[in-house]
């Protein structure tokens, strides 16, 4: 296709970059663009057609996120390959956007229901001491917090975060690095507008977080997988596969799904590596809270010289996910780029749940909250584990962790984790295959189990007879 036809006007109502990805769609619909077809890559449409890389990104950006273009990595952007089979005969040239095909993961939406991974004991949270502080919230919410929210997040929460972090994560930090998002893929999203481009490599741990991987992929972003073991990510590795990569997403706490800890002598590596290399380090701390034993380890970002981390810690795990709280401490030397792009982002959204945290935390709860989480996971936990090995000894056997609220139960036989995963979610028992949280295949496969919500022994009996039962036929 001719370039020029895509040419903005400048004299139009509409901003450029909405002209552009009109013209892009009806390039699509009028079958000047076929599915599978490569379209330029964001540097060269901008170059050749004279307007800024990042007009050209938010185009690219709003039709991949629409189901019109599929970053391919390396081999560039194409008009998606899925629009074929949308199209009916007679009826070709109106292709509708593809429904998202990723699935979702039934262990990680809805109710609490058994095994269900990423949820904190729900039955636990202290609903009354939160309703009352709602109360008075409510009632005594000063005019200023009634007004336009700052998108960097409510002041005082901001301020809270910060000593936290201070003193539980070893994290020197001013309120102003702290930057309150809608959950961890609303910090991810900060990043990646404020710090990344379209088409930027970053490792990612193999196996990792799920939900992330997609997010970052459908964002545009191109990962390289890189192996994790018992130390943790593997950064020699990484070195080796990607040594230029722009960022990388790591778990060093509480590797996810994996559960080890990245070791200090890799933790050293992996920050000279990015200080070298002027790289990025995402360090996700969603649950560094819940260590069984021995002491927690300090953040990743408490030995961050160079001012290469951006820390994400969560509400999630400590509170309750439906808060959609999370929060992203920058570099004091990019917090100034952070506040301005923060300014055209939706930010964290209401102040009333960002109060009520603030109240939460700076009021004593939440150190109260934690410890008392802390000792019913552990029992929790055991519940779990104990009737694994009654119940399934001879087909599973349990990996130890130090911390968390889910489990890894390896199989001791050959077997595809995804099969028996998938048997279990048919009787309503979500499980998770580890092979999905992989990137590369592996012939190690387990089986990933919240625990959180086993609220007795019996109910953790009773709920691992069903997943037998479940399985018997595999
Ligand atoms: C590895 C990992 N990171 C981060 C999060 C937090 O995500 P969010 O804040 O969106 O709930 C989770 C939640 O399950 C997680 O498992």
């Amino acid at each position: 296709m001719d370039l020029r036809h895509l040419k903005p006007s400048r004299e139009q109502d509409a901003p450029i970059y909405l002209q552009l990805y009109r013209r892009y769609r009806e390039a699509i619909a009028a079958g000047k663009l076929r599915p599978g077809d490569r379209v330029p890559s964001v540097r060269s449409l901008a170059s050749e057609l004279n307007l800024a890389r990042g007009t050209v990104e938010m185009a690219y950006q709003m039709l991949a996120s629409e189901g019109y273009f599929v970053a391919r990595g390396a081999a560039g952007t194409v008009v998606s390959p899925r629009l074929e089979s949308l199209a009916e005969p007679g009826h070709a040239k109106v292709p509708l956007p593809p429904v998202h095909a990723s699935p979702r993961p039934q262990a990680l939406a809805g109710a609490a229901l058994p095994f269900q991974l990423g949820l904190p004991a729900l039955d636990a949270f202290p609903r009354k001491t939160w309703a009352r502080l709602a109360g008075r919230k409510l009632r005594t919410l000063e005019t200023a917090a009634m007004a336009y929210p700052d998108p960097a997040g409510y002041d005082p929460l901001r301020r809270a975060i910060a000593t936290y972090l201070g003193i539980s994560r070893g994290i020197a930090c001013s309120h102003e690095q702290v930057f309150v998002t809608a959950g961890y893929r609303g910090a991810l999203e900060l990043v990646r507008h404020t710090l990344l481009q379209a088409g930027d490599l970053g490792w990612y741990e193999d196996p990792g977080y799920i939900l992330a991987r997609w997010f970052l992929e459908r964002a545009g972003m191109r990962l390289q997988p890189v192996p994790v073991d018992e130390e943790g990510l593997n950064v020699s590795a990484g070195q080796r596969l990607a040594a230029h990569a722009r960022f990388v997403v790591v778990t060093p706490t509480h590797q996810s799904p994996m559960g080890v800890a990245l070791s200090l002598p890799r933790r050293l590596e992996l920050l000279e590596w990015a200080g070298r290399r002027q790289a990025w380090i995402i360090e996700d701390d969603y649950d560094s809270e819940f260590r069984y034993h021995g002491r927690p380890l300090p953040a990743l970002k408490s030995l961050d010289r160079d001012g290469r981390v951006l820390y994400t810690g969560t509400f999630s795990k400590v509170l309750f996910p439906g808060l959609r709280l999370a929060y992203l401490v920058v570099p004091a030397s990019q917090a100034g780029k952070f506040s301005d792009v923060v300014n055209h982002l939706p930010g964290p959204g209401s102040i009333l749940p960002q109060a009520m945290v603030a109240d939460f935390m700076e009021q004593g709860y939440f150190a109260r909250h934690l410890r008392k989480m802390r000792t019913l996971y552990v029992a929790r936990r055991g519940y779990l584990v104990d009737a694994l090995a009654q119940t399934m000894g001879e087909r599973l056997h349990v990996q130890p962790q130090a911390g968390g609220i889910h489990v890894l139960a390896h199989l001791n036989a050959r077997q595809s984790d995804k099969t028996l995963a998938a048997a279990a979610q048919a009787k309503g028992l979500p499980v998770q295959a580890l092979s999905d949280w992989r990137l590369r295949k592996s012939s190690q496969g387990g089986l990933l189990m919240g625990f959180a919500n086993f609220a007795t022994a019996e109910e953790a009996v009773a709920s691992v007879r069903r997943l037998k039962a479940a399985l018997a036929k595999n």
